[in-house]
């Protein structure tokens, strides 16, 4: 049987209605049979704080480290707050990246997808997060370019992608997929 790799989702919302919530859910269930979806929550990470991360370090660090250590891959999903990164997701980052030398991201396959109900569709907050992950030494997938404006037409009340968007979602993840599979066989 061929592998199945596992992708940690960050969203970069934490409120329940959110947009990119439901393009990250819908990712999952258009995945390829190669991959595994699973959404890792970053809501309750305290503030990053080097004060804090001693030995041991809050609980919620060392369970966010150990579900992005055991993923093969990472896909981040987030809005745009005033044309950056939302501070859930820094805070996220800034976490998986220490303590120095032993980052959880160093290496892994990663795509970002960005969303708005704005025309843009979150290039700012896209392209920033894009900043991080060169120097966490993260192969990102470069295209498809996913900043989706218009995005609160996306779903219906279901939640589910209308047809103005799945046909892109399908590309995106099956796309996302074989950068994966390329990166684990470099
Ligand atoms: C926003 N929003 C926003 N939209 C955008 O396109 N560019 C931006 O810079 C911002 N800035 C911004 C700041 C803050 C603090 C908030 C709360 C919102 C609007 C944002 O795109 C909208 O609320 C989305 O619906 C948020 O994504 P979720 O929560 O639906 O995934």
């Amino acid at each position: 049987m061929s592998k199945v790799y596992t992708v940690a989702v960050l969203v970069g919302s934490l409120r329940k209605a959110s947009i990119n919530r439901k393009l990250a859910l819908a990712l999952a269930d258009l995945a390829p049979a190669s991959l595994k979806l699973q959404i890792v929550e970053i809501g309750e990470l305290p503030l990053y704080n080097e004060d804090i991360d001693i030995d041991p370090p809050p609980a919620a660090y060392t369970a966010f480290r150990n579900q992005l250590k055991a993923a093969d891959a990472v896909l981040f999903v987030t809005p745009e707050y005033n044309r950056s990164v939302p501070a859930p997701m820094k805070n996220a980052i800034d976490v998986g990246s220490r303590p120095y030398g032993q980052s959880v991201f160093s290496g892994k396959p990663a795509a970002v997808v960005s969303a708005s109900p704005g025309a843009i569709g979150g290039f700012g907050a896209n392209h920033h997060l894009r900043q991080s992950l060169v120097f966490l030494d993260m192969p990102v997938l470069q295209q498809p370019e996913s900043y989706l404006g218009g995005a609160g037409n996306f779903f219906d009340e279901a939640g589910k992608p209308n047809d103005s968007i799945k046909s892109f979602l399908q590309k995106f993840i099956d796309t996302f997929a074989r950068w994966i599979e390329i990166q684990n066989h470099a």
